[in-house]
């Protein structure tokens, strides 16, 4: 397996181009199965996770053409028949968003056979609202041998469906069905992240009724039939609000190009109480920390527009080294704490009281051997080696290849010493 090694305690300087989201395009992939015309999506980016969903998809009768480009590549994603409605295990497997089929599956074919799905391992994860939804929607549901049955041979029915809590992949799941269900679909309580949004922007694009975009509660009037459309990725919110982290954890000045700051508003107050210099215009964040140290700041993280649980790692990290005690609470996860015991190789002073982690900020990083444990919390590890003096060779770094385009380039670029040792 690859190893990443970085030599830390420099200050990050410079530009880092902000990729496509990778929580946008993995949703707007799987829409691309509601018509039998061509979706094209740009501003994708590289990753193994879109890989890994285009192949799915090419289970399921779809052509999936990539072409690269210096701005993300282009996918086009093409599907006159659905030839097989089963999403094997052996893909679905691998992480959530391609359980996310399900919906486009079910709302055109009226049948789908979708594995339950695996990704990072913090929480139980279930999909219980995602087959309640459908079920609303007049779909039998079945669970036979590790595999949701859904059924709705003479095609899903509008439907007033409240969500107890939030969930993103529940209302990605509903919305792509409503699009042709017959009649209106009320989701209340519906996730409002932008990354839903642009699921919304694009199913406009090609042809479905939807309002409410950006609020929660989203109408659905279903038509019979959706269309091809061009669209592009809106930036990832999280790549961005990651490095804005790791400019303020080296004390350097870096700007973020193509970053959209109203969609991490609430990472950036943080970062601004933390005593970070934070400027934002039209497609641009510029962090940066001249020489103070940080103050220790406490977050809660929230559905949006609250502060992501996607970066409560990285901020974790960042604390490690502010002044004083600060309390990090996570509310959407049960078990988004393994970077913990990991950030205590290199130094940190961190206990975990239920959800919540109390970090007593130290002086000094130093490096070490790490093990990634899951996506956002690799990127805590490349965080805090990118402050710690001495090598740090971290482990495991596939999870990072799912969703951090680039990575080494990119900060290598701002000065940091990073590079990767391929597996022999
Ligand atoms: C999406 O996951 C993201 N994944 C996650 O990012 C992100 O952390 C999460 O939303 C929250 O923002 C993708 O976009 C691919 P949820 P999702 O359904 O949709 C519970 C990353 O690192 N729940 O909003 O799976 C659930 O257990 C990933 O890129 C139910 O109880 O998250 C959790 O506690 C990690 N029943 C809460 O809701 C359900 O049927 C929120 O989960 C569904 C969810």
């Amino acid at each position: 397996m690859d190893t990443i090694h970085i030599r830390g305690a420099r200050p990050l300087r410079g530009t880092i181009p902000i990729s496509g989201a990778k929580n946008a395009a993995l949703p707007l992939m799987t829409a691309a199965l509601l018509t039998d015309e061509a979706l094209k999506l740009t501003n994708v980016p590289a990753l193994t996770d879109v890989r890994s969903l285009s192949r799915l998809l090419g289970v399921l009768g779809s052509r999936v053409e990539r072409v690269t480009g210096p701005n993300g590549d282009t996918l086009t994603i093409s599907t006159p028949e659905i030839t097989s409605t089963t999403a094997p295990y052996e893909i679905v497997s691998q992480f959530r968003a391609s359980f996310w089929v399900l919906g486009p599956l079910v709302a055109r074919c009226g049948t789908a056979k979708v594995s339950l799905p695996g990704g990072c391992a913090i929480g139980a994860r279930p999909v219980d609202l995602y087959l309640k939804g459908l079920e609303k929607m007049g779909a039998e549901i079945d669970l036979v041998e590790g595999y949701v049955l859904a059924s709705a041979p003479n095609g899903l029915k509008g439907a007033i469906i409240r969500s107890p809590i939030v969930s993103v992949g529940a209302t990605h799941t509903l919305l792509m069905a409503a699009t042709l269900a017959d009649g209106e679909t009320v989701l209340e309580n519906a996730a409002r992240e932008p990354e839903i949004c642009d699921l919304a922007n694009c199913l406009i694009a090609m042809g479905a009724k939807i309002s409410g975009i950006g609020t929660s509660t989203l109408r659905i009037e279903g038509v019979e039939r959706l269309h091809g459309a061009t669209h592009q990725v809106i930036a990832d919110r999280i790549e961005a609000g990651t490095y804005a982290i790791a400019a303020a954890m080296t004390g350097g000045d870096v700007t973020l190009e193509g970053a959209s700051p109203e969609t991490f508003d609430a990472a950036l107050s943080v970062l601004r109480a933390a005593g970070a210099g934070v400027e934002t215009g039209q497609g641009h964040v510029r962090i940066f920390r001249n020489g103070e140290r940080l103050q220790a700041t406490n977050v809660v993280t929230q559905v949006f527009p609250g502060f992501p649980t996607d970066l409560q790692a990285q901020f974790m990290a960042l604390m490690t080294l502010a002044e004083g005690e600060s309390e990090i609470t996570e509310t959407i996860f049960e078990n988004r704490f393994m970077h913990v015991q990991e950030l205590a190789r290199f130094g940190a002073d961190i206990s975990l009281h239920g959800d919540k982690a109390l970090v007593r900020g130290v002086g000094k990083l130093t490096a070490a051997p790490v093990m990634a444990s899951d996506l956002r919390a690799s990127a805590a590890l490349i965080i805090a080696a990118l402050a710690a003096e001495g090598e740090t060779t971290i482990n495991r770094v596939y999870h990072l290849d799912r969703g951090f385009e680039r990575l080494e380039t990119k900060l290598g670029a701002c000065g940091a010493e990073i590079w990767r040792a391929k597996a022999q």
